[in-house]
């Protein structure tokens, strides 16, 4: 998969107020009582440095398996927050972490239970797990996507093999999320979903949002010199779906989670 640090940060506003409010759910803490934390999925590392240092993590780990978002962190490393490649899939620790962060990152992966599993198995008694997914598979922005990877000359591009599923398939319903956590022994799951209204300069505006984060999928399955007609085809299609509007009103829907360990050691 290959990242676009900067793409990814046209949005940067709109895409920092759900960690905000995922970070509002965290319980707060006693400086200092958050001795070992991760933040899965960190990208280009900003978020994670605010996260240390609003709960004052004496030692902060962000995980990425992308290059390029690790190259952007890297230069922002502090004496408590480092940056290391990874895969936040398989990603797990022996019971020693006072917070399992990851926003926007889940999505990504495949079998949120079983990974959901191994991030629980990381907390400490009494530690706290926070994650935000996207859940707007059913927006137009992803259904334009879907239609149009399945229209020639890029259907045929894919070489008989399906396109990369553009809709989030590997999120569940929040209720699913409430489950999952209650069935691994987490104290009081708050699941929510949140719808966030982001206005944009115009309709077409989407394709740029979009660029940051799913059309990435694409580039490694499509030659070269498919990428710009592409994107030109999957603006067509998604016009077709919302109109030419300017502003326009971007309604994201995502979920947020949080639970905590029980303060005394399982099993
Ligand atoms: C949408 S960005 C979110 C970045 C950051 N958490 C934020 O909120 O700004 C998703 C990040 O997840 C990372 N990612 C995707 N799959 C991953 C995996 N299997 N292991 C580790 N990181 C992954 C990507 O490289 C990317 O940096």
């Amino acid at each position: 998969m290959s990242w676009h640090p900067e793409q990814y940060a046209r949005f940067a506003a709109e895409r920092a107020q759900p960690f905000h409010d995922l970070c509002d759910l965290i319980h707060p803490v006693p400086p200092g009582s958050i001795g070992r934390a991760v933040d899965l999925g960190c990208g280009s590392g900003s978020l994670t440095v605010l996260a240390a240092e609003r709960f004052g993590v004496e030692e902060m780990v962000g995980l990425d398996s992308s290059s390029e978002m690790l190259a952007e962190a890297e230069a922002i490393e502090q004496e408590r927050v480092r940056f290391a490649y990874g895969d936040l899939s398989t990603w797990t620790a022996d019971a020693d972490h006072d917070l399992v962060l990851a926003n926007a990152s889940l999505q990504w992966v495949p079998d949120h239970r079983a990974v959901l599993a191994r991030w629980v198995a990381a907390l400490s008694p009494g530690g706290q797990l926070a994650v935000q997914v996207p859940a707007n598979a059913d927006h137009p922005s992803h259904l334009a996507l879907a239609a149009v990877a399945h229209t020639e000359p890029f259907r045929s591009a894919f070489d008989g093999e399906p396109p990369p599923d553009p809709v989030a398939a590997n999120v569940l319903a929040p209720e699913q999320y409430a489950t999952i956590l209650h069935d691994l022994g987490m104290e009081t799951p708050h699941v929510r979903l949140q719808v966030y209204g982001h206005v944009l300069d115009s309709s077409a505006a989407v394709v740029e949002w979009t660029r940051g984060t799913s059309l990435t999928r694409f580039w490694p399955r499509l030659p070269a010199a498919l990428h710009d007609p592409f994107v030109d085809a999957y603006r067509d299609a998604l016009l077709e779906r919302i109109g030419e509007v300017s502003p326009y009103f971007f309604a994201f829907k995502r979920i947020l989670m949080w639970a905590r360990s029980p303060r005394q050691p399982r099993g």
